[in-house]
Order: structure tokens, then C-alpha cells, then sequence
């Protein structure tokens, strides 16, 4: 195990991602661990990741400096190598301007963090300030024009630091210094599979859960799917899910997931149509926060009601993953404001006094997908595009009303089947259509249209945390545009939405 100090730098989830494409497993800790506990977890290497903060500021995050007397290696980015360095007792300037981008880096030594790669490399830097001074016993390893100490090295004590980031994909060789870390100087080996991991989670479970009833919230995602077949496999018929079909899914998509559901999990699925309830709930309600809070508290309901029948169950599973986890807990830099209240399907009914258990909480969304090949899960759930807890009703700006959702329903429905049959699915995040609340003037065989409008939105991204919109060929989009004001009556214009996250978020509301 690799154990990363999180130092509050936007892009610590990516040096997870890295060192567990390695086939090693790591976890993220805050810089307030306990040194005791970093012992416990005995971890083959430590990372001390980079940071937004001056390691001069008053506040600025540190970890027990203890940490250097455990004999285990350990490499600083950015901060984590301003940090080390300052522990050590050498110094770090503070510059007055960002050196921010790509830069040349001249390697003095290939070996070490070095080993295979060429004499002269690109890097990616981002930071202000910079090391001065090493401590004794560190040796320059690299430089660039701006930066003389860009690497360093404390052979002895297997102490490394980098001062820009080998885990962004700007640093083409960063991926191979990382590796070299991993195995050569850690000595770890490629164990992190996704059979491993499956293996070992069913084992806990059932040590866990062992002759008690577990409830899953199933929602037809990839997420709560692996988690009802992980425990399925553990404890059988023990387990029951439940899934609340609200009336706000995509067009037939109730009745799609029933039957995938069923047909390749083998596993008690209990189907709630509570249509019904949520469009009553949701009538003359157009403020976005609204929405949300009652599509949560009527699913709550619902779901609490149907679980309350499942008698003697001790366990609430839920298919958390580890991003979620990550930014509950980071001191620097998460969490971050709440800009959308999220109701995570199958939230924890409080009186219900259900112990949780969450088997995905230390995988990231890539993972769970493997993990669903290993066990088998059916493609078509596996790469399933991401879909929010509240559904159209997010997707219609304005009130959610019958005649607005069968209009999205089917424009959608366009939307996905274009995607779909263009071969770009896959490469997308997301791409689905939203209702806009206002009409517009059209002319539909000479007769004057008073409409509806529909925007599409199409967007690549790794994690949701940040997207681009999709440069869709102008084929494509003039097919669909074309096939939604032809078929969809109530629709007589279409629009393709052009903003980036941030600042504009993926939903529209
Ligand atoms: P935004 O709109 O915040 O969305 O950029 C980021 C990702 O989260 C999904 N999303 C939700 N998922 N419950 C969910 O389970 C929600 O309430 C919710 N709101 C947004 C969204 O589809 C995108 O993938």
C-alpha cells in the first residue's frame, strides 16, 4: 500500500488514479493523520502531494514530521517536496511570480526516478514558491531553465522530491518516474486487480454482514449495480434491493432496467412505481433547490416505507465511491460548497438504525466499471452514462408537469438512439436534452409554430468534476435537431449548449 498525504492540490485524485493504474493500491489521507495510524497501515511508500498553500503561511497544512524517521521512502510533489525540504532543515524561497506550464527538464543522472528516460523531458509546473536551499544529505537531480533544484535526492534515506507534477498527463514521463517509485524504490508489485479487490470485498462482507439482511437502494447506474452484485455474491438471497421507479427516467428506462435487472442479476429486486407521488409532490414547483429536496424526501419516503417491510435487516449498503469520501474528508481544499444539493440514491433512513456498508468507497468510477467486468455485470450496465438521482425533473427548467416529461421523454429518447448509433456514447460523459421553459416563433408546413425549445448537451469529462462540451460533428447534430421538430410534437427548436464546467455546471439545474 502507497498511503498519499493530501495537501489540498486539485490534482491528488489523480495521483491515486495513477499509482492504481500501476496495479497498486493506495489510499488518500488528510495531513492530520495520526502518526500511530500511519504506522498501523505500514504503507510501502508515502506521497506528499502538492498543495495551494506557501509552505511560509501561518496555516499552511502539515503531517507529523515523524514521518521522516520511519525508514519508508518517500517522494514530494510540488508543496510535498517545499514541505520536506523545509522539514529537513533546507530552505524555500518565495517568489513573487508563478512559473505555471509546460517547461524542458534537464535530467542530470538517469536513474532513480530517473531510470529509462531520456536526458532532456517535458514537465508540467505549477507553483510560486521554490527550493532554495537542500537539506543535507539531497542532491540535485534535475533542473529547467527557471528552476534550478526541480528535482532532488536524498539516496540514502530514499527520500525524493519533484517540483513539478509527474501525476498530469503534461509531464509525458511522469507515469514511468511515478513507476519507478512504485517498484523500484518502494518495492511494491502489481497485486491492486479488480479480482483481488473482489475477492478480498466479498470476504469482508461476509465477515460483516454474516447471517443479517442487507437493503440496497438500486438505481440502475453502474454504481449500485456492482454493489447489489459484490453482495449478492457474499450473502445470497440475505440481500434485497429496492428500486423506486419515480416516473422521472428516461423514455421506457423503467421498464429496460426491470428487465436487464432481473434477467442478469439473479438477485430480489423489489420494483416501487411511485410516479404518481413524485409529480404530485413536484406540482407548481419550478425552483431548482425545490425540486430536489422533495424528489429526496418523497424517494426517502418510499423507499423507508417498502425497507420498513423487509423485516429483521440490519445493513443499508449504498455504492458510494471514492471521490465522495475524499472531499468529505479534506482538510485543504475540499470540501467544497454545496452548489447542488445531490441525493445519492438509497440515502440512509435515520431512524431506521441501519448499520451502512459501502464496498466501493476506496474505488473510482473506472475501477467500478472493471470491477462489473470482472463480475460479469452486462456491458450495456457497465457503461451506462451517469444519470442524477432527480432525473428529468432537473432537465426540465420550470414546473414538471405529465405533458412537459413525455415531451423531453421523447426528444431524449432522439438524443440517446442518434448518440448511440454514432459510436459516441461511450466517449461521452453525458449527453441528454433539456426543456426550456420558454417558446419560440417557428413556421411548420406555412402555418405559424408558438414552440418549445430544447437544448442538447453533450460533454466529455473524467470524474464530473470538471467537463468540456462535445465537439459534435454538425452532422450528427443537424440529424437530431432535424429528427426531434419532426417527430416531437411541441418542439420547434433546437439548440446545442457551448459551456464548459466550470463555470457552468453539467445539469442545468
Ligand atoms: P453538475 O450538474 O453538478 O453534475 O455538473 C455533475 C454530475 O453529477 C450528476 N448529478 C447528480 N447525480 N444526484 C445524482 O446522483 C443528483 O442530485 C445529481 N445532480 C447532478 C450529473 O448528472 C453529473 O454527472
Amino acid at each position: 500500500m502507497i498511503q498519499i498525504i493530501d495537501f489540498g492540490s486539485q490534482f491528488n485524485q489523480l495521483i491515486a488514479r495513477r499509482v492504481r493504474e500501476c496495479q497498486v493500491y493506495c489510499r488518500i489521507d488528510p495531513p492530520n493523520i495520526d502518526i500511530e495510524d500511519i504506522k498501523s497501515l505500514n504503507p510501502k511508500g508515502i506521497i506528499l502531494s502538492g498543495g495551494p498553500s506557501s509552505i511560509y503561511e501561518e496555516n499552511s497544512p502539515k503531517v507529523d514530521k515523524a514521518i521522516f524517521d520511519l525508514g519508508i521512502p518517500i517522494l514530494g510533489i510540488c508543496y510535498g517536496m517545499q514541505f520536506m525540504v523545509d522539514a529537513l532543515g533546507g530552505t524555500v524561497k518565495k517568489s513573487e511570480k508563478r512559473e505555471y506550464g509546460f517547461a524542458e527538464l534537464e535530467i542530470k543522472n538517469q536513474e532513480g526516478l530517473f531510470k529509462g528516460i531520456d536526458k532532456k523531458t517535458q514537465c508540467w509546473m505549477s507553483h510560486g514558491d521554490s527550493t532554495e536551499k537542500l537539506p543535507q544529505g539531497f542532491e540535485i537531480t534535475a533542473s529547467t531553465e527557471n528552476t534550478k533544484i526541480a528535482a532532488t535526492v536524498n539516496k540514502n534515506k530514499k527520500f525524493y522530491g519533484l517540483q513539478f507534477h509527474p501525476e498530469v498527463e503534461h509531464t509525458p514521463k511522469g507515469k514511468k518516474m511515478l513507476e519507478n517509485f512504485l517498484f523500484d524504490v518502494c518495492g511494491s508489485k502489481h497485486t491492486w486487480t479488480m479480482k483481488s479487490f473482489a475477492k478480498d470485498a466479498i470476504a469482508e462482507i461476509k465477515e460483516t454482514v454474516k447471517d443479517k439482511k442487507v437493503i440496497l437502494g438500486l438505481s440502475g447506474g453502474v454504481d449500485s449495480s456492482v454493489t447489489a452484485l459484490l453482495i449478492h455474491k457474499a450473502i445470497g438471497k440475505n440481500l434485497t434491493c429496492i428500486f423506486v421507479d419515480n416516473g422521472l427516467l428516461r423514455k421506457d428506462e423503467g421498464t429496460t432496467l426491470k428487465k436487464i435487472l432481473k434477467q442478469h442479476l439473479d438477485i430480489n429486486i423489489r420494483f416501487i412505481g411511485a410516479k404518481g407521488k413524485f409529480l404530485k409532490a413536484l406540482s407548481k414547483v419550478d425552483d431548482p433547490e425545490k425540486k430536489r429536496k422533495i424528489i429526496g424526501k418523497v424517494f426517502m419516503d418510499v423507499f423507508e416505507a417498502e425497507a420498513k417491510k423487509i423485516k429483521d435487516a440490519d445493513f443499508l449498503a449504498q455504492g458510494t465511491l471514492y471521490p465522495d469520501i475524499i472531499e468529505s474528508q479534506s482538510t485543504f481544499g475540499g470540501p467544497s460548497a454545496v452548489i447542488k444539493s445531490h441525493h445519492n440514491v438509497g440515502g440512509l433512513p435515520e431512524n431506521m438504525k441501519l448499520k451502512l456498508i459501502e464496498p466501493l468507497k476506496y474505488l473510482f468510477k473506472d475501477e467500478v466499471r472493471l470491477l462489473g467486468k470482472a463480475l460479469g455485470l452486462e456491458e450495456e450496465l457497465i457503461w451506462r452514462q451517469p444519470f442524477p438521482g432527480p432525473g428529468l425533473a432537473i432537465r426540465i427548467i420550470g414546473e414538471v408537469t405529465d405533458k412537459r416529461l413525455s415531451i423531453l421523454k421523447e426528444a431524449d429518447a432522439i438524443v440517446l438512439e442518434e448518440i448511440k448509433k454514432s459510436g459516441y456514447y461511450r466517449k461521452l460523459w453525458q449527453s441528454f436534452a433539456v426543456l426550456l421553459p420558454i417558446k419560440s416563433v417557428g413556421i411548420m408546413g406555412d402555418k405559424r409554430t408558438y414552440e418549445n425549445i430544447l437544448a442538447l448537451r453533450a460533454v466529455t469529462s473524467k470524474d464530473a468534476m470538471t467537463a468540456d462540451w462535445a465537439k459534435l460533428p454538425h452532422d450528427l447534430l443537424g440529424k437530431i435537431s432535424n429528427r426531434i421538430i419532426n417527430e416531437v410534437e411541441g418542439v420547434n427548436r433546437v439548440v446545442y449548449d457551448i459551456s464548459s464546467k466550470p463555470p457552468s455546471t453539467i445539469e442545468w439545474e
